[in-house]
């Protein structure tokens, strides 16, 4: 009988991306498959994130629920990968000592041989350097999950924004070399995928080497080779910094229709003071001048952005500059955070001086705003005849499929189960809270 693997992913699509790294890491060495009742697994990870207080206090109580499922069988291997394993190493082990297995996100594909030493040695096997990208030539061939599949092109971040603390758990900016991002694309493509998300804590800081000639490729050239592949008909990516959003990206929302039309570029705040003191390096009217280019390429495009309030010592009226941006460009969804001081970052020095019921309320008012937003982007579409990806059942049932619009939207609409895997169109007849209905007209040739 297999081995079993249970593995919970908290945080980033970047860590989506590795648990499924993992998995397949620990089938190809140790036949592991994965399962979701943790009584009948053997080992067991958690690939964590340490962005914010919240995830990181997480860990530690989960690890506290597993510690009867290790007692219950001595023999289980109990694992903790992912950012709060690079920031507290060994720490882990110590405050949580059922733990065997500590790596980071860049030691992943050692998970074979660290699951081999705790085997051995019976003390917990501890490895979260930074080995560059030696990860990805140790990694299987990507095996597609259906039609769409995320493609890591770069690693780590350069930015240091003074609140953030991936820089210090991911590491600086590491870019895969081109031949070996398009010959995952390419094995992707074979399979059956239809659209590519290329992922990165900063994608549009890739630069990824080619060849021998010392040449490097960005991002938007990048784009026009892997529009090249035939079978693959959507590109995406996430998550890109402002400050790093070229001319080329934003021509290539006008020059390349396999581009779909979403955006997702973090702006944290509409405060110059804030954003000097985030060291985001632009200022509020840098960020509008790209939006308005953006739009003017791609008039569709559905902009989505992150929002840190409560940074110390945001005021009443840096946060209405940020509610005034938010107006002004018109964003259509968001992530957005109360700030909490992570260890280690320099922001974590000042005081966390806005009062947390104030932090909660901008918050509030925040999200609300962008609910509304939604709202109208959703409602705007109604009428309009999208082309969708089909990508499963709909949660929903009666007879009804799912996909995706190029604008990033669930739609349900009644059509056989059939085209699961094809592009097809669908006009929206409604807008529902977190999806749209439509009525399926044709398959697109
Ligand atoms: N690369 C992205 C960018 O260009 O900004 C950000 C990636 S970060 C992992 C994801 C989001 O978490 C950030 O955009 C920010 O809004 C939020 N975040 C990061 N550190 C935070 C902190 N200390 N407190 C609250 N939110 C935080
Ligand atoms: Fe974090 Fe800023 Fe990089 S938010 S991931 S340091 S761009």
């Amino acid at each position: 009988m297999s081995k079993k693997l249970y593995l919970i992913t908290y945080g980033c699509q970047m860590n989506d991306y590795d648990s499924a790294k993992m998995a397949s890491v620990l089938d190809a060495s140790h036949g592991y498959t994965r399962t979701q009742d943790a009584d009948e697994a053997d080992l067991l990870l958690l690939n964590t994130c340490s962005v914010r207080e919240k995830a990181q206090e997480k860990v530690f109580s989960e690890l506290g629920r597993w510690k009867d499922w290790k007692a219950a069988k001595p023999d289980r291997v109990i694992g903790v990968g992912g950012c709060v394993a690079s920031q507290e190493g060994e720490a882990i082990a110590k405050r949580a000592p059922m733990v065997d297995l500590v790596f980071g996100p860049q030691t992943l594909h050692r998970l074979p041989e660290l699951l081999d030493t705790t085997r051995r040695t019976h003390k917990p096997a501890v490895d979260i350097s930074f080995p560059e990208i030696e990860k990805f030539d140790r990694l299987p061939e990507p095996r597609a999950e259906g039609v769409t599949a995320f493609v890591s092109i770069m690693e780590g971040c350069s930015k240091y924004c003074t609140f953030c603390v991936v820089p210090y758990t991911r590491g600086t900016e590491v870019s895969r070399p081109l031949d070996d991002v398009l010959t995952e694309c390419a094995q992707l493509v074979d399979q059956g995928v239809k659209e590519i998300n290329l992922l990165g804590q900063n994608v549009n800081a890739y630069r990824g080497p080619m060849g021998k000639s010392g040449e490097l490729c960005d991002l938007a050239l990048l784009i026009t080779y892997l529009a090249r592949f035939d079978g693959l008909k959507r590109i995406r990516y996430t998550t890109s910094h402002p400050a790093e959003f070229t001319d080329a990206l934003i021509d290539s929302f006008a020059d390349e229709p396999k581009l779909a039309s979403y955006l997702h570029l973090p702006v944290q705040s509409g405060a110059d003071r804030i954003l000097g003191m985030m060291k985001r390096g632009y200022t509020r009217a840098d960020y509008l001048a790209k939006i308005k280019r953006i739009r003017a390429a791609r008039p569709d495009i559905s902009l989505s952005s992150d929002f840190i309030v409560g940074f110390p010592s945001e005021s009443d009226l840096d946060f209405v500059e940020t509610m005034d941006l938010i107006a002004e460009a018109g964003f259509d969804g968001a992530f957005s955070f109360v700030y909490s001081p992570r260890p280690g970052t320099p922001a974590s020095n000042l005081r966390d001086n806005v009062p947390p019921e104030v932090k909660k309320q901008r918050l509030s008012l925040l999200q609300n705003r962008i609910r509304g937003l939604d709202t109208e982007f959703k409602e705007a579409l109604v009428g309009s005849r999208q082309t969708v990806l089909v990508e499963k059942i709909a949660k929903k049932g009666g007879g009804q499929i799912a996909g995706r619009t190029s604008t990033n939207r669930w739609i349900n609409f009644e059509a056989p189960e059939s085209l699961i895997g094809q592009f097809t169109d669908v006009v929206v007849t409604e807008s529902q809270p977190n999806s749209l209905r439509g009525r399926w007209v044709a398959p697109t040739p």
